[in-house]
C-alpha cells in the first residue's frame, strides 16, 4: 500500500535527465522476436511494462541479458510461439504488439486481449483489419486473439487506417517488415515513437520508408539480422517536469530530450507566459510571473499529445482566466478532475470538453492516482499546492515512470513514498 505525500509550495531548480521513450520501447522490445540474430537496445527505460515485456520474451525461449540499467540483449534465434505467459500478457495494453510480432516471425499468434489504463473503449479493430490484410485470418474469443496465416508467410498489401491510430501502426509495420512484398500504410500515425520504431527495424535489415508522415511503405525483407539501436528520449516523462516547473515555479532544466519533440508542450508553457529555451539536447523552462489562461485540443501528432492533457489541465487550474480543454483522442481521460476539484480546482466536464476557472492556489488533500498520466498530473497539483497532498494508488506511476519521486526530490521538491499496511489485511492477520 504505498502513497506519495508531499509538501507543496516548494518551487522546483535544477537538472533532471530524460529516460527512454515509454511507448517506443513497449514496441520495440517485442519487434526484437522478428530478429534471428542479437539486438542490443540502449535507453531502455526501468519500469515494469518493459520489464513484462522482457519477461515475455525470455519466457518464449528468447535470451535476455541485461548490460546495464538500460541496455539489454536479446537473441530471438530461437523462440518458440507457444510459452508465452498469458497473465502476464493480459496486464499490458503493448502486449498487442506480440500479435505482428508473432504472426510475422511464426505465421501464426495466440495472445490475450491487451490490458492497460482505461479511457473508455479501447478496440484493436484496425489492428485486425491490417493483419488481416497482410492475409492473416484472426479471432478474437474469450478474452484471447487468435491469429493464422493459412499460406505460413504475411503478404504485403495496402492498408487504409480508418482511425490515426499509434498501436494499428506500428503493429502493421512490425508484422510487415517481413512479409513479402510491398506494404502501404495510410492514414498512418506520426508520433515519434513511429519512427522509432522505424529506425529500429531498418537498422535490423528491415526497409521501412515514410515513418513520420502519414504513408508509410514497408518492403518486406526475408530476415532481419541483429544490430545495435538505442531508443529515444521521452517525450512524455519530459514534459512532466516542464508541467511541473510551471505550476510550482522555479526553474529546471530537462535533459537528454529531443526538443522538437517538445515544441508542443514548449508552446503552450509559453501561451501560458512560461519561458522555454531550448539547448541541443535540453530544455529549460522558467517560471517568472502568474500563468495566463489558454486553449488545449489534445491531436494526434504533430497535435498536443493527449498523454500531457491531463498535466498541462492541471498547470491551467493555476491559471489566470478560463481556459478551454477538449480531448480529441480517448473518450474518457478525465477522471482524474475529480481529484484536483478535491485540491481546489474550478472545472466543469462535458464529454470531451473540459471548462477550467482558474483558481490562485490549490489547497493539499487526500486524492487518487486513476491512471499513468492523471497520477502525474495530482502529483503535479500536489507539488504546486498549499499543505500536505497524499497520493493514492501509486502503483500505476511506480509502474510506469523511471523514478519520478527520485527524480522530483532532486528537484527540491517535498515528496516521499511511503508505505502503510493495510489496514484490513493487518486487522485479519
Ligand atoms: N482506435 C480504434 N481502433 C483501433 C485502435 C485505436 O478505434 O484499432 C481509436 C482509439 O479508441 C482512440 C484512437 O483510435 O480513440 C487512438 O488510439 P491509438 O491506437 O493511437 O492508441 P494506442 O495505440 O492504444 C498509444 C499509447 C497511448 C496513447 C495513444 C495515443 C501505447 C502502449 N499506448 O495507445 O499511451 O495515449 O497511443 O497517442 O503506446 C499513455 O502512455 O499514457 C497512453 C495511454
Amino acid at each position: 500500500m504505498d502513497k506519495y505525500v508531499i509538501h507543496g509550495g516548494n518551487p522546483l531548480h535544477g537538472e533532471v535527465e530524460i529516460s527512454g521513450a515509454k511507448n517506443a520501447a513497449v514496441a520495440i522490445i517485442p519487434a526484437a522476436l522478428m530478429v534471428e540474430g542479437v539486438c542490443r537496445i540502449e535507453n531502455i527505460p526501468q519500469i515494469s511494462d518493459t520489464d513484462m515485456l522482457l519477461t515475455i520474451l525470455s519466457e518464449m525461449g528468447a535470451k535476455v541479458r541485461s548490460i546495464n540499467q538500460s541496455t539489454v540483449e536479446i537473441d530471438c534465434s530461437s523462440v518458440r510461439r507457444d510459452g508465452a505467459p498469458y497473465e502476464l500478457m493480459r496486464k499490458i495494453r503493448a502486449s498487442y504488439y506480440l500479435i505482428g510480432a508473432m504472426l510475422g516471425r511464426f505465421g501464426s499468434a495466440k495472445t490475450t486481449m491487451p490490458g492497460g489504463c482505461n479511457f473508455g473503449v479501447r478496440p484493436i479493430d484496425q489492428h485486425i483489419k491490417g493483419m488481416t490484410a497482410l492475409g492473416a485470418q484472426v479471432a478474437v474469443k474469450g478474452g484471447f486473439v487468435y491469429a493464422e496465416v493459412p499460406e505460413g508467410h504475411l503478404t504485403g498489401a495496402k492498408i487504409y487506417l480508418d482511425k490515426v491510430s499509434v498501436g494499428a501502426t506500428m503493429n502493421i509495420m512490425i508484422a510487415a517488415a517481413r512479409a513479402q512484398g510491398k506494404t502501404v500504410i495510410e492514414n498512418a500515425a506520426r508520433e515519434p515513437h513511429i519512427v522509432d520504431l522505424a529506425n529500429f527495424l531498418n537498422s535490423m535489415g528491415a526497409d521501412v520508408r515514410g515513418a513520420g508522415t502519414d504513408t508509410i511503405k514497408i518492403y518486406g525483407v526475408e530476415t532481419l539480422h541483429g544490430g545495435s539501436y538505442s531508443i529515444i528520449p521521452d517525450q512524455i516523462e519530459a514534459g512532466i517536469y516542464m508541467a511541473a516547473c510551471a505550476a510550482a515555479g522555479g526553474e529546471v532544466t530537462v535533459r537528454n530530450v529531443i526538443p522538437k519533440h517538445l515544441d508542443c508542450i514548449s508552446a503552450k508553457l509559453r501561451e501560458m507566459g512560461v519561458e522555454v529555451e531550448d539547448g541541443e539536447d535540453s530544455v529549460t523552462v522558467r517560471r517568472t510571473g502568474a500563468l495566463q489562461r489558454t486553449n488545449v485540443n489534445t491531436q494526434p501528432y504533430p497535435g498536443f499529445p493527449t498523454d500531457m492533457q491531463p498535466q498541462i489541465s492541471t498547470v491551467l487550474c493555476l491559471a489566470v482566466g478560463t481556459s478551454v480543454v477538449t480531448e480529441g483522442v480517448w473518450d474518457n481521460r478525465y477522471k482524474y478532475m475529480s481529484e484536483l476539484k478535491k485540491m481546489g480546482a474550478e472545472v466543469q466536464v462535458d464529454g470531451k470538453t473540459a471548462v477550467i476557472e482558474g483558481v490562485s492556489f490549490l489547497t493539499g488533500a487526500v486524492v487518487a492516482a486513476c491512471d499513468l498520466r492523471a497520477g502525474a498530473a495530482v502529483v503535479i497539483a500536489g507539488l504546486a499546492a498549499r499543505g500536505e497532498t497524499t497520493v493514492e494508488d501509486v502503483v500505476f506511476i511506480e509502474r510506469h515512470y523511471q523514478d519520478l519521486v527520485g527524480k522530483l526530490r532532486s528537484l527540491g521538491a517535498d515528496i516521499a513514498c511511503v508505505t502503510e499496511p493495510d489496514e484490513f489485511s493487518a486487522a485479519i492477520v
